[in-house]
């Protein structure tokens, strides 16, 4: 199929998963693995961007990861902290204007301070929207939802029989964001790990067996390919 042919999805999410299994099969550690997919979404974004895909959001720690060892943990924040700070100059030179999704209080204060300074650094750009979800989990962000609006509900600004499938998009963290069009899951797991549940509802999903620090340009267009000759129906008839 010629990319002219191609359906490009407005937005892609993707599930960046297999770094540990990828090193772990180099006989490196894992967090080698975290390293090399943190070159590979850099370059993700970039053809993203090249193929007029408006907005990519990836999944790049989940409210589960805490869980993992430490040191691995730390490894990981490490690499946030790293990209959050460089990401400034190479957002706006490439006028890419970036979000984070997630609870941020559990972060350190220099990350949610670079969080901050980025999204404030980039808002007014006009090319891909990226955003990055770090400390997310659907429930998470489901339950942080309702909170709000039940808040709303307390204090007398809104009323139950108001609350309709709109507010609660809107009360998410990605209440600024359409829907993903096209899911992409890497590394040969079929499943969702508390990420967009709500949001997902009718989006294409693409698994492949490919692990994330193999990702390229050749496999995103497969996955767009694919979405491609999906027949959307959304309940309908055709
Ligand atoms: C995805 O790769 C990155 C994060 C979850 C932070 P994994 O670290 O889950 O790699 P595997 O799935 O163990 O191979
Ligand atoms: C999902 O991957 C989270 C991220 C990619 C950040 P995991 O590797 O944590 O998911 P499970 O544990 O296989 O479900
Ligand atoms: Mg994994």
């Amino acid at each position: 199929m010629n990319v002219e042919d191609l359906k490009i999805p407005e937005h892609v999410a993707i599930i960046m998963d297999g770094n540990g299994r990828w090193a772990k099969k180099r006989h490196m550690p894992r967090t080698y693995g975290h390293a090399q997919g943190a070159k590979v979404l850099e370059q993700t974004l970039e053809d993203a961007d090249s193929l007029g895909i408006k907005y990519l959001t990836v999944y790049a720690f989940s409210t589960e990861n805490w869980a993992r060892p430490l040191e691995e943990v730390q490894v990981i924040m490490n690499l946030f902290r790293d990209y959050l700070i460089s990401a400034v100059e190479k957002c706006n030179r490439n006028n890419v204007r970036c979000r984070v999704i997630g609870e941020r209080s559990k972060l350190d204060p220099d990350i949610i301070d670079a969080i901050n300074n980025l999204e404030e650094k980039t808002k007014n750009n006009t090319g891909i929207t990226f955003i990055v979800a770090i400390n997310y989990g659907s429930r998470d962000e489901i339950t942080r939802g309702v909170k709000k609006l039940a808040e709303k509900v307390k204090e007398g600004s809104l009323s139950p029989e108001e609350i309709d499938g709109e507010l609660i998009s809107g009360s998410l963290d990605t209440a600024d964001f359409p829907d993903p069009d096209l899911l992409i899951r890497t590394s040969g797991e079929e499943r969702l790990s508390n990420f967009l549940m709500w949001q997902l509802a009718y989006t294409e999903f693409y698994f492949t067996e490919v692990p994330w620090p193999d990702f390229n340009k050749n496999e995103l267009l497969k996955a767009i390919e694919k979405y491609s000759g999906r027949d959307r129906r959304y309940g309908n008839v055709k």
